[in-house]
């Protein structure tokens, strides 16, 4: 239960934001957000973060080879593609599906797909994390998750589809903004944020520790780092970065 700091803080941050929360319980945010408002803001958080964290996007994604099928083929699927920021640091000839809840992309989407013509796209699917009932059993190679397990209403339950549709020997790589330390003031104002910060931005939780799922999880081996990317003046600092092999 939060103190009562965090407590009246959270009022005051829900006053700011009154005009949101009276649209919300109206139900016009949400619709607003999903179509207009969080591709909007998505495109341009995107481009900041990219530019912080390219150079550890680019050590994440270095030794996705390793994990291309027998065959000779990476057949990859990006769990919560967004603007498709990933592409870039996809292997040439590999084969994408991309999937979403969120179907309303596209114009970001397709700018970054021309942009990055080294990759297959194999197909589009808007579905969740949790059910990806369209994809085969073992037909994927790699599973890619980057800053959506902070927003899937079940972790445990997009891991467990994730190890589903992985061949064994496949790898899930994932990069996520978490939880910070619970004594910092870093934690204490994540938990300000948290109510107000969901309802702007999609469903984006600030305080999960998403690092217990992974281990939890039944992945044969798990690489993890706990990282700071630098984005100040934000609660999202804290992120964990690596691979789980299935
Ligand atoms: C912060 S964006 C990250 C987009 C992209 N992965 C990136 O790193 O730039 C979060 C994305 O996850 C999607 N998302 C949210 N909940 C989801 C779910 N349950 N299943 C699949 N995607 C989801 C959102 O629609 C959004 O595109």
């Amino acid at each position: 239960m939060p103190g009562l700091g965090v407590l009246l803080l959270r009022a005051c941050l829900a006053l700011l934001a009154m005009p949101i929360y009276l649209l919300s319980f109206l139900g016009f945010w949400q619709p607003f957000c999903r179509k207009v408002f969080f591709p909007f803001v998505l495109e341009k958080i995107s481009a900041i973060h990219e530019r912080k964290a390219k150079k550890m996007k680019q050590e994440l994604f270095r030794n996705l080879v390793d994990f291309k099928s027998p065959s000779g083929e990476l057949k990859l699927l990006e769990i919560g593609t967004g603007c498709g920021m990933n592409f870039q640091f996809y292997p040439p000839g590999c084969k994408v599906t991309c999937t979403d809840i969120n179907p309303n992309f596209e114009q970001t989407l397709s700018r970054n797909m021309a942009k990055n013509q080294h990759v297959h796209y194999e197909r589009f699917l808007v579905a969740p994390g949790e059910d990806l009932h369209q994809v085969p059993s073992a037909s994927v190679d790699v599973v890619i998750c980057t800053l959506v397990l902070c927003s899937v209403h079940n972790v445990n339950g997009t891991l467990k589809e994730a190890l589903r549709v992985l061949r064994p020997g496949g790898a899930f790589y994932f990069l996520e903004h978490v939880a910070d330390s619970p004594s910092s003031w870093k934690y204490f104002w994540q938990q300000v944020c948290y109510p107000t910060w969901k309802l702007i931005f999609d469903g984006c939780c600030l305080t999960r520790e998403t690092w217990k799922n992974l281990e939890q999880a039944s992945f044969s081996e798990l690489k993890l780092q706990h990282i700071s990317i630098a984005l100040p003046w934000t609660p999202v600092r804290p992120h964990i970065m690596g691979y789980a092999v299935k």
